[in-house]
Formats: C-alpha cells, structure tokens, sequence
C-alpha cells in the first residue's frame, strides 16, 4: 500500500492524487483522500478499484483543505471495497495505514465491549476507533494517538489527521516505511521517496519504533522510547524518481528495452578492466555456504546463481523462499553468508529473513535495487542492483541486473577460492560484458514473440522446461506468463517431466523448451521429443546450432545468439519477458498493474 500526506499552502486533493499516482504501483485496489478545511472540518472520498475511480469522484464532489492524507490499497484484511478503503475514520480522527497490526482483533474485542463497533472488516479502523476513543476521554489528538500507537503490534506505517488541527499530522513506523519530506513552509509524507519527488528532495527516513510530529514549520521526531530524537537529512537525485513510460505503451516495454543499457551499468560499476571492484571484505575464501533468499523473481534470481555458485566457485549454495526461510529455523553454518535479493529493499519476508540470519551467520548481504530500503540499510554490506526506477509491477530489468551482479559475486568467490586464475576469470569477464550486446539483438525477437502471443493468449495452460541454470529462466518465464496474463503456467526441470506434468500433455497445451546448444542440450531435447510424441506443440527457444539439430516438428522456434558462456540465462530471460508481455497485451489485461499483485509488498 501507499501512503501521503501534506501540510501544503494550497488547495492539496489534486497533489495527494497526484502522488498517489506515482505510488499506485504499491496497490490499486481501493484509493481515498482525508482533509481537513479552512473551518476544520475532517473529510474523506474514498473509491474502490484504480486511482482514476477517485479522481472522477472528486471532480463531482470535491474535497476543499490544505491538509490531507491520501491512501492507495493492496487488501490484507477486508475485500477491496468502499468501506475497507483507507482513510478510515471515526469521529475527529481519521487514519492510512501500510502493514498488519496483529492484535486488531484483540482491540477490536476490548472497544466493542466499550459499545464501539467498527464498519468495515480491516485492521486499520481500529487504530481510528481507539485514537476516537481516548480523544474522547479528554486526551489531545497527539496523547491520544501516542497512547494508540503504544497498543500496536505488528508491522505499520501510519498516518494520522485531525478534526479542528489544520496544521498537525502524526506520523509512525514500525516495520514498513515512511519518509517526511520538508519544503518550504510545507511538510509531506510518504512511504518512500518516489512519491515526495514532485515536491521536494530533502529527505528524512523514519527509523523503527519512531513517531513523528509534524506542522508546516517543520518536524519533531521521537524513537521508540519516546525520546526527541535527531534523524539526518539526505538529498533525493531527482532523477532516480523520475517516472515516465518515455514513449511506450507500457513501462513494461520500456523497461524490458532498457535492459542493454542498465546491465552494462551493472558491469561499469562492479568491473575495472579484468578486476571485480567489491566493497572491502567482500572476500569468498573463508566462506564455507552461501544462503540466497528472496521472494517472487528475485527468489529465481537466486535460483540461478545457485548454479553459477556451485558450479564456479565450487560453494554450496541453498536458496529458498524468504517466507519459508524465516519461519522454519534452518541451522545456518557460522562461516556462511546470507545474501538477500530484493529489488524494492522492503519485502517483509525478506527483510524478517535477514534479520534472522543476521544472528547466526559471518556476513549479510543486501541485493537490492532500492538503496535507501530497509534491506539495504540492515544488511552488513548493500550492493545496489542500479536497474533504476522500476516502475511495472512485474520485473524485468531489476530481475537481470540482480542476474549480473550475482554472476560478477560469483565469479569474484570462483576467483577468490583459486577455482579460477586469472586468464579464466578475464574469459568469463569478457562473456559478462557481451551481454549488453547480445541483449540489444535479442530485444529484435519482439516481434516474433508478438507473433506467437496469438497462439498463447488462446491456451488455459502453458509448461515451460529448462535445465540446469535455464531451470530457474522456466521458472521465471511460467511466473511472469502468470503474471501478466493469468493463464495459468508452469515451469519444469526438464527431467522432472515425465515425473507428472507429462500428464497435462495433449494439443492444447503449449510447452516452452529453452534449450540452449551446450552440455545438457541433447538431455533437454530427449525431454522435448516425450512431449512431441504425446502431440503436445512446442515452442523451442534455441541457437542457430541448436535449431539446426533439434528443431524437425516444432511448432515454432525462438533463434537466440549463441554467446554468453555461463551467463546465457541473463539473455534467456528476456523472451520469457516478451512473451508473457505480449501475451497480456493480446488478452487485454493490465499489463503494469496486473490484478491482485503489488510491487512492494511491506506485509507477510
Ligand atoms: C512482488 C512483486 C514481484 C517481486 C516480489 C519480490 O510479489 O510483484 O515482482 O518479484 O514482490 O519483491 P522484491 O522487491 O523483494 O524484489
């Protein structure tokens, strides 16, 4: 979900939907406004389904104030309608709120006891109602909200706004994210910076446990034991927030095509010459594991450095699920490292996972694209992922530059560890830097891709099969077809096929092989022909070498460039992009904001 909030010196309803635009990629399931007038009055409009529901709304019944609170959804509790949508409001008070607060239902128990019933089934009414409630008892709104917050638990962002007080906000965070911005007798909130771009580039980050005072004259900060406390100021590059489709039809296309640019960014940055440049002690020799966690793509951008890792650098890796991961206590080797993989910084899950880790391990690592982000800030080293904003809610370009910087990691732990010499780690060096090439020939095969998205958009289901480190690509290929076009798909290790899914095989449904012409090739394309034989159609994404030998009775075929060495996977990414994309745009779906997902997902 999204939060903002602004103490302005106009009218604010036009700024908050503004802003709240640039955060509708956190949630678009509901959307509204509070504000409070020039007489004091408290208000809200609330809409459900995409911001543009709230701003027609407000066109026909507006909502005058130079104060106000704005909220884009993502339902936890309660389905996406009117009533469950934030603001939500009881009396003098009214309330955004990112996150789960887990006793609600406690809270609930104890105010309904008080005669006090809420209207919608969220957990965020109650945090208005007990504010309402000890208003009420005589408390001033910053008491009471104080008094409030202290009966929390779980994970928040909060926002609060107040009947009569046209100059107070109250601000908190426990878990999920919040920045003040200051401007100039102005005061703004929001759940990250993207949303303050427009109005300013000054900057403070809210630590956990903090609570915020704020009028136009400025903020008042105070940590978790309710001390005044200091928190530095930083300067936002405007441009990292800048957000435009630059001419495509979708962020997605722009983003997918954006892809030379930024990998080639990644090796800039990480590579001099035939030196891996790290931050100091980054050092794989006495590593004796490597834990990857993540979720959604960035898990199966760990899955394929698994390989990379165990096969370069001969160190066991285990990947998992950050979800599974931190809940299931798994003995972690005092010698290995943990490395997060996030492109927002502030996955819950992710970010619980880490902290786990933090205890039991020799080193944390952040992967992340964010680099003001929760993640980048607890782990013991960040490496930015520098994708630049990504704004369509299935990834792309974070997905392959999280690739490349976990390729170069593992290349430098192959080197460290003596697997390597120095004339090998300069070949490997040189496949990585052809990427950004290949990668431009390879965004031609947009076309083709378009071509077949006609056959796609008509199946109900969809396998993709991969082996060794295209395993993970197959994966990542049914999940963005998923996505993005909510035909169900499945990816496959080729040589679990006839293991069960080989069971769905008939003429309806497509098989996507990604068979590159390399050692497991001739393996891969066995697999292919158990499927042809049951009439199952295949999609082959090969080289010219593969499709000169294996393409005979393939319904259609992909031709990839050949180079890349170990790192092909990064360019294998790209036709599972084009084909879930294009598929989306076939069926008509919504394609930057498929239903039901969110690209930062702050709760677990
Ligand atoms: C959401 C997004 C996915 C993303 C996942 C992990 O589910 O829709 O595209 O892969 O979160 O997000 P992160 O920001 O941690 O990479």
């Amino acid at each position: 979900c999204g939060i903002i909030g602004i103490l302005g010196s106009h009218e604010v309803s036009p700024q908050l939907v503004d802003a709240l635009r640039r955060l509708e990629y956190r949630g678009y399931d509901s959307a509204g406004v509070a504000t409070v007038d020039a007489s004091g009055r408290l208000d809200r409009r609330r809409a459900v389904g995409k911001l543009v529901n709230l701003s027609d709304r407000l066109v026909h019944d507006p909502l005058p104030g130079h104060i106000g609170i704005g909220h884009t959804r993502w339902a936890t509790h309660g389905a996406a309608t009117e009533v469950n949508a934030h603001p939500h409001q009881s009396g003098p008070v009214a309330v955004v709120h990112n996150g789960i607060i887990e006793n609600f239902r406690d809270l609930r128990e104890e105010l309904s006891a008080l005669g006090i019933q809420p209207q919608s089934q969220t957990d965020t009414e109650t945090v208005a109602l007990l504010t309402a409630h000890y208003m009420d008892q005589g408390l001033p709104p910053v008491e009471a909200a104080r008094k409030t917050l202290a009966r929390l638990r779980g994970a928040f962002a909060l926002a609060f706004l107040f009947d009569g007080e046209g100059d107070l906000m109250v601000a908190a965070r426990k878990g999920s994210p919040l920045a003040i911005g200051h401007g100039d007798g102005e005061m703004f909130l929001g759940s990250d910076a993207v949303a303050l771009a427009p109005f300013t580039d000054r900057i403070t980050y809210l630590e956990d446990g903090d609570h915020a005072i704020l009028t136009r004259a400025g903020v008042q900060v105070f940590d978790a034991e309710g001390n005044q406390t200091h928190r530095p100021e930083a300067r936002i590059d405007s441009g990292a927030t800048a957000i435009d489709k630059g001419g495509y039809r979708h962020f997605m296309a722009k983003e997918i095509a954006e892809q030379p640019v930024v990998i080639g960014d990644v090796l800039n940055h990480y590579v001099k010459g035939d030196r891996i440049v790290l931050p100091d002690g980054l050092d794989f020799r006495d590593v004796d594991r490597i834990n990857l966690v993540g979720c959604g793509t960035a898990h199966l951008a760990g899955h394929v450095a698994k390989y990379w890792f165990e096969q370069l650098a001969g160190l066991p890796c285990d990947i998992d699920v950050a979800s599974e991961f931190r809940y299931r206590e798994p003995p972690l080797s005092p010698g290995s490292w943990f490395i997060a993989v996030s492109q927002s910084g502030e996955t819950a899950d992710t970010l619980a996972a880490l902290h786990y880790a933090k205890d039991h391990v020799a080193r944390t690592v952040g992967l992340v694209n964010v680099g003001t982000s929760a993640i980048a800030r607890d782990s013991d080293v960040a490496l930015p992922t520098l994708a630049g904003i990504e704004v369509s809610v299935a990834s792309s370009k974070a997905f392959t530059c999280q690739l490349t910087v976990l390729a170069i990691l593992a290349l430098k732990a192959a080197h460290d560890r003596g697997r390597i010499d120095d004339a090998a780690l300069g070949r490997h060096l040189a496949d990585l830097r052809s990427i950004p090439a290949l990668m431009q020939q390879v965004l031609n095969l947009s076309d083709d891709c378009r071509a077949l998205s006609e056959w796609l958009s008509q199946a109900r289901d969809v396998l993709f099969l991969g082996r060794g480190a295209l395993y993970p690509v197959a994966l990542e290929g049914a999940l963005k077809l998923k996505e993005l076009s909510y035909i169900h798909a499945e990816g496959y290790a080729s040589g679990e096929l006839k293991h069960g899914p080989i069971a769905l095989i008939d003429r309806d449904v497509p098989v996507i092989v990604l068979a590159p012409h390399d050692a497991l090739f001739e393996k891969t394309v066995s697999n292919m022909q158990e499927v042809m034989a049951r009439h199952g159609p295949i999609l082959l994404v090969s080289d010219e070498a593969g499709l000169a030998s294996a393409s005979h009775g393939v319904q259609a075929s992909l031709r990839m460039p050949s180079g890349g060495g170990v790192f092909q996977p990064i360019l294998y990414a790209i036709p599972m992009q084009y084909l879930a994309y294009h598929t989306a745009v076939a069926k008509g779906t919504d394609v930057d904001q498929p239903r039901n997902l969110a690209k930062s997902v702050t709760v677990e």
